[in-house]
């Protein structure tokens, strides 16, 4: 495969209710994100993924999007997007937007104009279906619980939504709806966006017969997701936006793919695939046993390695896979991937170096970059994200306590992500001179961005020790473009692979003790150290002893 402009990027995803205010109205907005570019650059970072900044009523933090062609007033206005661009044009830098396209939000003129004529050009933007016996058409449920039909109002009518109810799906079987998200994309790239996000991409073909699917909550309902198609009905829709948006404007696209079997990795994100790259989420996944967050079991190390490993070994050399530990969907890393008793600057960072140096592009998320961890929310009145009120209460109905209820919704809900930025130990943790729309996490006068900057083990420094080692030109030919074999797997607590180069002339062991007790490890080949998050370590005859949570990277003669 040829090499792309986006190849050896590192993306940083930003959540912009959160990052950085500016006006001191407690919503994180464009100019404070401006006014942190040279923070950013200084990481390392290249690809700035921004959270949706359209008008939206908010529902589900923008994921309802009200215009399409619009920011909404609270994060600026079109002329502070365009200074963002322009910002980051000066530094080499690239904007990549949300993409939100499986659904609108009900406030948005299409589907307002449904409602008032579903006969009309707008009825048919949407999925309209007559109820059975006056029941929904059928026992699909949301992914924020209920069913995924309501009634359209004043009609006899339901409408389809994947996601809440203020979310409708927009039909992308008619012409029209693709050639009015074609333009609207186009508009977008040729105002100097360099990508987007395709947000719940894969939703966007259903299975127009709508059949019951098998019962797995009580009530009788089936999880929507188990009822996407896994046939190639997606290809025509991903192809036309190749075709008409991303290829001829060379933009970088990364799909989210929720459920994408791993047989079809190459069919989406290999050289001739919908998109330049995937976030591959089966790794996330390792501690889900069914639909509910109640339903999960503890973290297993040995799962999790297996199934980075195995996703590696599906997307190849021919698959540039988004490697992510964390997003705004997800808990953070820190407390996900690390007992409590473990958290050290040594345990998140050697969190970091096996995630940062697999194949694929680095994706971070704002505040893992200086460890943050999970919130504490003492009531479910204080969570704001809809989805963990709805988690909270089938948690409820399958006969939790309230208290084991709020502790399942602590340890996975979305908001532990969504916290503010705390970029110092001041006032709102110098996130707003205002109120902050979500309480920033009570430990911030501990972990910020100016504390983690005063020691002499910063967490920010050794990622940018990292992202640098990632771009140095000798290394790039292995830590980008080379191949990645797992190494000790024999090991239990071993996170350990090898990077080869194409030409098989250059090597690196990225080698990791993933738990706090030393180990030590036969290890007979000649090397030298690349990177090492304790500094130094013992090395007699032919092997190695590492200390707990001891990363390090090394050179290896071949
Ligand atoms: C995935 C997004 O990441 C999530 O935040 C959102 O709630 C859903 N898609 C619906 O847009
Ligand atoms: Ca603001």
């Amino acid at each position: 495969m040829g090499h792309a402009w986006w190849q050896e990027k590192i993306a940083y995803q930003i959540y912009p209710k959160s990052f950085c205010d500016s006006n001191g109205d407690g919503i994180g907005d464009l100019p404070g994100i401006c006014s942190k570019l040279d923070y950013l650059k200084d990481l390392g970072v290249d690809l700035l993924w921004v959270s949706p900044v359209y008008p939206s009523p908010m529902v589900d933090q923008g994921y309802d999007i009200a215009d399409y062609r619009a920011i909404a007033p609270c994060f600026g206005t079109m002329g502070d997007l365009e200074r963002l661009i322009q910002e980051l044009k000066e530094r080499d830098m690239h904007l990549i937007m949300d993409l939100v396209v499986n659904h609108c939000s009900s406030q948005h003129p299409w589907f307002q104009e449904a409602v008032r004529n579903p006969e009309g050009k707008y009825g048919k933007y949407f999925y309209l279906k007559e109820g059975k016996d006056g029941q929904p058409p059928n026992n699909w449920r949301a992914e924020f619980g209920g069913s995924c039909w309501e009634r359209l109002p004043g009609s006899s009518l339901y409408y389809f939504h994947t996601f809440a109810k203020e979310q409708p799906d927009l039909n992308w079987e008619n012409p029209e709806v693709r050639q009015e998200i074609c333009d609207m994309v186009n508009w977008w790239l040729d105002k100097g966006v360099s990508g987007f996000r395709l947000d719940a991409i894969v939703n966007i073909k259903k299975d127009l017969r709508f059949l019951d699917g098998p019962p797995d909550a009580p009530g009788g309902t089936c999880d929507v997701s188990k009822m996407l198609p896994q046939d190639a009905g997606i290809a025509p829709f991903l192809n036309q936006l190749k075709q008409v948006c991303f290829a001829p404007r060379d933009a970088f696209t990364v799909g989210e793919v929720c459920g994408v079997r791993q047989d079809r990795l190459r069919e989406f994100g290999g050289p001739e695939g919908y998109f330049s790259t995937l976030f591959d989420f089966d790794h996330c996944m390792t501690t889900y046993a069914g639909p509910f967050w109640h339903q999960r079991k503890p973290f297993d190390f040995k799962l999790w390695r297996g199934t980075v490993f195995q996703s590696q070994k599906n997307a190849g050399t021919e698959v540039f896979l988004s490697n992510i530990l964390e997003n705004h969907d997800q808990p953070r890393c820190a407390s996900t991937y690390l007992l409590e008793t473990d958290y050290s600057f040594y345990s998140v960072t050697a969190l970091a170096t096996v995630s940062l140096l697999l194949r694929g592009i680095p994706f971070l998320y704002q505040g893992q970059e200086i460890g943050m961890r999970n919130s504490r929310f003492a009531r479910i009145e204080d969570f704001d994200d809809l989805s963990t009120r709805d988690q909270y209460q089938a948690a409820v109905k399958a006969g939790l306590t309230p208290e084991q209820a709020l502790a399942s919704c602590n340890r996975t809900s979305r908001d532990n992500a969504r916290t503010p930025m705390p970029w110092s130990g001041g006032e709102n943790a110098g996130f707003t001179s205002g109120t902050p729309w979500l309480p920033v996490n009570p430990d911030y006068q501990e972990i910020n961005v100016e504390a983690d900057a005063m020691r002499p083990q910063s967490v920010r420094g050794y990622y940018k020790k990292l992202l640098a080692l990632r771009k140095d030109p000798a290394w790039m030919d292995v830590l980008i473009y080379g191949a990645l074999q797992p190494a000790f797997q024999e090991a239990d607590r071993l996170f350990a692979y090898y990077r080869t180069s194409e030409t098989g002339g250059k090597r690196i062991l990225v080698l990791c003790n993933f738990c706090p007790e030393e180990t030590v490890i036969s290890f007979a080949q000649p090397f030298g150290v690349l990177l090492d998050n304790y500094g130094s370590f013992e090395r007699q005859n032919e092997q190695i002893r590492l200390k707990g949570y001891q990363a390090v990277v090394l050179r290896c003669n071949v």
